[in-house]
């Protein structure tokens, strides 16, 4: 059965409000505040990639924002050439000053919808994809793109996530919600759980966990590893 996505935002609407967020995603040490274990999930993405491809001279970042999670993987693996890829433009320009300070390599920005991505075959060591792949709706677009990053990827080369998650059984999936409700409200009060659960009801579109874990193996990733699963966020990736 499909599901009816017409009432969720819009690329238009999306693009505008992170034009209008770029100092929220400027902190490489809190990272995103409504992230669970956001500073782990970042180390640990990073830290795998670097194990996965120490020598690696291609980044790809998908959905880069103001570019914290290529600031990391620089700060492990320097003179990366970075390719930056979001839909807002002010984000990447962000991204591209703060990322071109950290490297000597080239930085090259693609202002696209991720499902319009062109990439080269066989290109990049590391993908990374941090709090984006759940504004991806359908079934086809979730495959599209991670097919995308397998073809894009050199072998032995890996995708690190890093996202908001959902349940495959309805009580599991209530049962992390109230407590991701609970850990917002410590933050901000029951406003700010309130609002923040209103955009992700309007904007996002997540996936569980397993669903992701078995499009990569659909899609050919050899081996398909959990960095940490934490309430409605969880951290994984595949290697080619
Ligand atoms: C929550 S922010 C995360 C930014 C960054 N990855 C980080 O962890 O700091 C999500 C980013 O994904 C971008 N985005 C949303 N939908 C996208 C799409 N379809 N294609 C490319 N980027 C997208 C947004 O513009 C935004 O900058």
């Amino acid at each position: 059965m499909k599901t009816d996505h017409s009432q969720k935002a819009t690329n238009d609407e999306i693009k505008t409000r992170f034009d209008n967020d770029v100092e929220r995603f400027s902190n490489l040490e809190s990272g995103q505040q409504t992230t669970i274990d956001a500073p782990l999930t970042m180390e640990l993405c990073t830290e795998a990639a670097k194990y996965i491809a120490p020598h690696a001279k291609e980044l790809l970042d998908i959905g880069c924002g103001a570019g914290n999670y290529t600031l990391k993987m620089l700060s492990k693996i320097p003179e990366l050439n970075c390719t930056l890829n979001d839909l807002s433009m002010p984000m990447l320009e962000k991204a591209k000053e703060r990322v071109s300070e950290k490297t000597n390599g080239q930085v090259t920005v693609i202002q696209d919808d991720m499902r319009n991505l062109d990439l080269p075959d066989n290109h990049f060591d590391i993908v990374l994809a941090a709090a984006t792949f759940h504004h991806l709706r359908t079934d086809e677009d979730w495959e599209l793109v991670f097919s995308k990053v397998y073809n894009a990827l050199k072998p032995g080369g890996g995708i690190w996530i890093s996202d908001l998650i959902t349940h495959d059984s309805e009580l599991i999936n209530k049962l992390f919600e109230d407590k991701y409700r609970t850990y917002l409200e410590t933050l901000g009060g029951t406003v700010y759980a309130q609002k923040v659960f209103d955009y992700i009801a309007y904007e996002d579109t997540p996936r569980s966990l397993s669903y992701q874990l078995n499009l990569l193996n659909k899609v050919g990733f050899k081996a398909i590893e959990v960095l940490h699963k934490n309430s409605c966020f969880a951290a994984f990736g595949g290697i080619k």
